[in-house]
């Protein structure tokens, strides 16, 4: 199954009630969350105050992308808040297998990512125990950045060694995701779309759309 996960960074803030409804109603499974620091990347986003606060607004699977350093000092809290997957960046870790284990312990989904110029094979050897790899499309930092040409290859190369180690691990993309390039994106075998702008700032109806092309395919 294919899922759309809205990331709130592009969401009407004074609204976001109102917008995880929308979201849900029209379909859409997770609610992209995306926590950024000001030191793994150069802008500050939330945390777990805005999360905690908007999950009585939600049933739908949080899925809280941590653009931090050292995430593993923070599982715990975001867990409180009400995520149910966490997503760690590779390069944002002194001990990769630590946090996700931290992750599991804390009994959430557990998610990879890696940055555009990251290789790919690097998460190999964490697959046993990831739920999800998430790879970034665009430099993590911002919403509304535009796709980067050769994350279709590095997405079919990401596919091909999850599917290698025979495990159910998800595919999750992020950044510059847009109406036009969903379809190469699922065709390389991604199979959880995170969307920004493309469903908050453009007119209304975007994720039934979006919607309309992922149930279209396996
Ligand atoms: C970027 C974030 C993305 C971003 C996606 O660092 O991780 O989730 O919000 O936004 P769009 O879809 O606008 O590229
Ligand atoms: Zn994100």
């Amino acid at each position: 199954m294919n899922i759309l996960a809205p990331s709130i960074l592009a969401a009407d803030f004074k609204n976001l009630g109102k917008q995880l409804s929308e979201i849900a109603e029209n379909g859409a499974e997770y609610v992209h969350i995306d926590v950024m620091d000001g030191l793994f990347v150069p802008s500050i986003s939330f945390g777990m105050p805005v999360i905690k606060s908007i999950r009585p607004a939600s049933d739908k699977v949080f899925d809280v992308h941590l653009m931090i350093e050292e995430p593993i000092r923070y599982i715990k809290e975001f867990k409180e808040s009400g995520a149910d997957i966490i997503t760690i960046h590779y390069e944002a870790c002194k001990d990769v297998r630590a946090t996700l284990q931290a992750i599991k312990d804390a009994g959430l989904k557990t998610g990879l990512s890696i940055k555009p110029k990251t290789d790919v094979t690097v998460v190999k050897e964490f697959l046993p125990l990831c739920d999800m790899n998430l790879l970034m499309s665009v430099e993590p930092g911002f919403g509304g950045q535009k796709f980067i040409d050769g994350s279709l290859e590095r997405a079919a190369q990401l596919k091909a060694i999850i599917d290698e180690s025979g495990l159910p691990v998800d595919l999750e993309i992020d950044g510059g995701i847009t109406l036009d390039n969903v379809s190469d994106v699922l065709a390389a075998g991604v199979n959880v779309i995170v969307a920004g702008s493309a469903v908050f700032k453009e007119p209304a109806g975007n994720t039934e759309k979006f919607m309309k092309i992922l149930n279209s395919r396996p």
